[in-house]
């Protein structure tokens, strides 16, 4: 069974794109990436996925005169590979609506927050770890989420839970929210892969593996 193909977006250094070709090479996900694209051509992920062998494209979004054109291309690439899921893994570029459009609750985004609070247009990076840490929460964590056309605004697939520690900065915090990110994403890929996400609504039913089984031989 060749299972899904997986198009991952990343814009850094890719450890949730390396994470999602690990399980998939583990086995644990009944699918696999076919091509990883960033719009920045120094990203870390772009030498990840050419050392696992995974066709790598950089399209730096400067070379593009509009946003439209740099999503219709994008579009155009995830087509030819034949993407039947588009991850996108710390990609820090907003995808317009003719994007979404093009892959109707098929592209799942990771924000390392628990949305929908810390999220939205200019949370990214450690941004958003500072302003957890500056509104005094207990705790934080990772979502999961399908894209849509609001900035981290998506129905929820899976969130994990981490605590706030009086002592944390940023950057301790993003290390404890990014152990979460590696065990999450692969496994909400694996759900989309298994058949066993539906989206009624603003919220995400997870089909029991024996439910999604007898859906698909319907
Ligand atoms: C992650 O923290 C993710 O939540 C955010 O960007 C970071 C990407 O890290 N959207 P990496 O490039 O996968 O290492």
């Amino acid at each position: 069974m060749e299972g899904i193909r997986i198009g991952v977006l990343a814009s850094g250094n890719g450890t949730n794109l390396q994470a999602i070709m690990d399980a998939c090479n583990r086995g644990e996900i009944p699918g696999r990436v076919v091509v990883a694209v960033s719009n920045n051509p120094k990203a870390r992920a772009l030498g990840r996925a050419r050392l696992a062998g995974i066709p790598a494209v950089a399209m730096h979004h400067r070379a593009f005169p509009d946003r439209d054109t740099f999503d219709a291309k994008l579009v155009e690439i995830l087509h030819s590979y034949e993407v039947d899921l588009v991850c996108l893994a710390g990609f820090l570029r907003v995808l317009g609506p003719s994007f979404i459009r093009q892959f109707p609750e098929r592209v799942m985004n990771i924000h390392p927050a628990l949305l929908p609070a810390f999220g939205g247009l200019g949370m990214y990076g450690d941004r958003v770890h500072q302003t957890v840490l500056e509104s005094g929460v207990r705790f934080s964590g990772c979502t999961i989420h399908f894209a849509n056309e609001a900035p981290d605004g998506g129905p929820i697939i899976l969130q994990a839970v981490v605590p706030v520690y009086d002592t944390d900065t940023a950057q301790t915090l993003a290390e404890r929210v990014v152990a979460e990110e590696h065990r999450l994403y692969p496994e909400a890929v694996k759900l989309f892969a298994e058949g066993r996400l539906q989206v009624v609504g603003r919220r995400v039913r997870i089909l029991p593996a024996r439910e999604a089984a007898a859906a698909s031989t319907e």
